[in-house]
């Protein structure tokens, strides 16, 4: 671990420190922090010291354990990321979309790659991905809907992909690549919730191993770093290293924390070194829980069967739990597993429940997850807690089918192309005004709900009837808007005076 060796022998030197942070060492930090969190984060917090490596610009100890992580994720070379994938995904985007290039992506991507677009001032090229009604959950991009942008599109610069999903679906990335370098153009994978990827057999493989040029992984959501930090790791020749440097070094911090880049290192270390003992055990772990959870009654784990294209592999360490069938919404499961079972997701829903199994859970807490379900199925939602009388009232077929019209886009048909780009959108002056005056004129902002997580209006496209009404109903059966700059619904941020016609 270069970078973690040399942080411990930089931080016991006692030295006259004249350098940030403030706190030096935790000498100025106040006590309640320093009681809670002990002497030593403060003295590990070090800056950029000469001894320590750039970030921006890696040598030494830093250039190391990048070259370390390489090896050990599969690629040819790695870049750390101290704000996340959302900085990586960003990054991907600039370094390969100019201005005015266009990027195939899902409709169902990560905010980040909103932000990508209007930093690089690339034009989406949305695709929707199938939808699954019966288990209400957007799957992944098919080959079968790039091929189509792609026809439509020959001068397409890039395509983004999100694999795994939040919910743990995982494209056909070898296929999808298949087309990409075909036309000699990169694959970028949001690979954000896959960095534990192809360290076990029974694991799906790492994007990077199916043929994507580039894949962004937040090593500190299913692996061990601390939270923000995460890798960017890049294979073949066709993305411009100096591009991706150059874009890191645009959107990444130049002080970036130590204390995360360090726990990167050691993330590697331990996955190199025991990756596949770790997996072997965690998978273990989430099998025990998929099989106990799956005997309760009125409950079901997701699993793609029939494996269909859009759904055709699952990360088993992911589980996706329907509580629909008990009269429970995903919502209120969430909230009464938490207030009175201790019992906390990863993702509630508007029909389940999604909960991570890690390399840092145990046997303990894979019996708490089954009592807390057991005790679930025991219990009679009342309407209050969004029960079923809030499931019955959506019709949730068509909460996102008819709505959203995704069954024609599951064709593969790509959306329409939008009035501005999310850039033209976003430096577009701009009002605020109540949500019915909104209605037909074009978003400044991206509006999601939760359910189904697919973005309902992004910025550069015309507000329209049924994504409020959608919107509505959502926010009504307790799901969450996120994005906007009022998830209460009453305003709306709109483009002022386009002369756009929607
Ligand atoms: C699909 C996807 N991509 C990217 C991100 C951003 O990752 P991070 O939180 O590491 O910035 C997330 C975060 O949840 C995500 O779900």
């Amino acid at each position: 671990m270069p970078l973690v060796q040399q942080l411990q022998r930089s931080q016991a030197r006692r030295v006259a420190r004249f350098h940030t942070p403030g706190h030096q060492g935790g000498q100025g930090s106040g006590l309640p922090l320093k009681t809670a969190w002990g002497e030593a984060v403060w003295q590990w917090d070090l800056p950029e010291l000469p001894e320590l490596g750039s970030l921006l610009d890696p040598d030494g100890v830093m250039a190391e354990a990048q070259a370390l992580a390489a090896q050990t994720f599969g690629a040819d070379r790695t870049w750390f990321l101290a704000n996340g994938s959302t900085l990586g995904v960003m990054a991907a985007i600039v370094a390969t979309c100019a201005p005015g290039s266009k990027l195939v992506l899902p409709r169902s991507v990560h905010r980040s790659a909103i932000a990508g677009l209007i930093v690089s001032g690339a034009v989406p090229i949305f695709v929707n991905p199938p939808y699954d009604a019966d288990w209400d959950l957007p799957g992944t991009l098919t080959p079968q809907a790039v091929a189509a942008a792609l026809a439509e599109h020959p001068d397409v610069a890039a395509v983004l992909l999100v694999s795994p999903t939040y919910q743990g679906v995982v494209a056909e990335v070898a296929a999808i690549a298949a087309l990409t370098q075909a036309r000699g153009i990169p694959l970028l994978v949001d690979e954000a919730h896959g960095a534990h990827f192809g360290f076990h057999p029974q694991l799906p493989p790492r994007a990077l191993s199916q043929g994507a040029d580039l894949a962004v992984q937040s090593t500190h959501k299913t692996l061990s770093a601390l939270t923000q930090a995460a890798m960017v790791h890049m294979r073949g020749t066709r993305v411009d290293p100096q591009s991706l440097t150059r874009a890191v070094a645009l959107v990444q911090s130049t002080s970036p924390s130590y204390l995360l880049l360090a726990s990167l290192d050691a993330a590697r270390h331990q996955l190199a070194t025991q990756g596949q003992d770790l997996m072997a055990q965690t998978l273990a772990l989430a099998q025990i829980a998929c099989d106990r959870i799956g005997q309760i009654p009125g409950l079901r784990v997701w699993a793609p069967s029939p494996p269909r294209s859009g759904f055709r592999q699952g990360d088993p360490t992911r589980l996706t739990v329907d509580v629909s069938g008990l009269g429970w919404s995903g919502f209120a499961a969430d909230e009464w597993l938490d207030r009175s079972q201790g019992v906390i997701c990863e993702l509630p829903s508007l029909r389940h429940l999604t909960f991570m199994v890690t390399l840092g859970h145990t046997a303990d807490d894979i019996a708490s997850l089954v009592r807390g379900l057991e005790h679930l199925s025991r219990q009679h939602p009342s309407p209050s807690q969004g029960g079923s009388f809030a499931l019955e009232n959506l019709a949730l077929e068509n909460l996102a089918l008819e709505n959203l019209a995704l069954e024609n886009l599951a064709l593969g048909s790509p959306s329409p192309l939008a009035p501005l780009t999310p850039r033209q959108a976003f430096f577009a002056p701009g009002e605020t005004v109540p949500w019915q005056q909104g209605l037909h004129r074009l978003s400044a902002e991206l509006i999601c709900p939760y359910p189904p997580g697919i973005p309902l209006v992004l910025p550069g496209e015309p507000i329209t009837a049924m994504a409020w009404e959608q919107l509505q109903r959502v926010q009504a059966a307790g799901g969450v808007i996120t994005g906007c700059a009022d998830p209460s619904l009453m305003t709306v941020r709109v483009v002022r005076d386009s002369g756009v016609q929607s």
